[in-house]
């Protein structure tokens, strides 16, 4: 079933000028752009957005990460999104990320992983409506 997943180009990406290369290579691998926006976190946004992971030790240092630059918000689409965009971007660790994936190219390190993928379909419809209204979720 044809499905979305929702993404963010984190700030490390954008400042090192990979937002063509990031995109060209999800829209190469058959995902549609349903809505895309160029933006910026705050600490405040960026807590919420994290909320889950609120307890964990790297919080703190990820929300002060996510809010340092501005970042690429985008929802896609395709068959089995959620999934198929997870494989696409590798492991969370860049160093354990298969080559060839976005964050095997692109990332520095666990913190600094040029992307973000939604785990699950429910996070996914919960992440875009974070970032785009319903209008926009066309
Ligand atoms: P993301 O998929 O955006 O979701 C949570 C983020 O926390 C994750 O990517 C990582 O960039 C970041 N993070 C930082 N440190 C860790 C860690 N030790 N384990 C997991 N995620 C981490």
């Amino acid at each position: 079933t044809t499905n979305r997943t929702f993404t963010m180009i984190k700030p490390d990406a954008v400042g090192n000028g990979h937002i063509g290369s990031i995109l060209n290579d999800i829209l190469a691998a058959g995902f549609r752009i349903v809505a895309l926006k160029y933006t910026r976190l705050t600490k405040e946004t960026a807590g919420a957005f994290y909320a889950v992971h609120k307890e964990r030790p790297f919080y703190k240092d990820l929300v002060d990460f996510m809010s340092s630059g501005p970042i690429v918000a985008a929802i896609l689409e395709k068959e089995n999104a959620v999934e198929d965009f997870r494989k696409l971007i590798g492991a969370t660790d860049p160093a354990k990320a298969e080559p060839g994936t976005i964050r095997n190219k692109y990332a520095q390190s666990i913190e600094a992983n040029a992307v973000h993928g939604s785990d699950s379909n429910e996070n996914a419809a919960i992440e875009g409506s974070f970032f785009f209204s319903a209008l926009e979720q066309h």
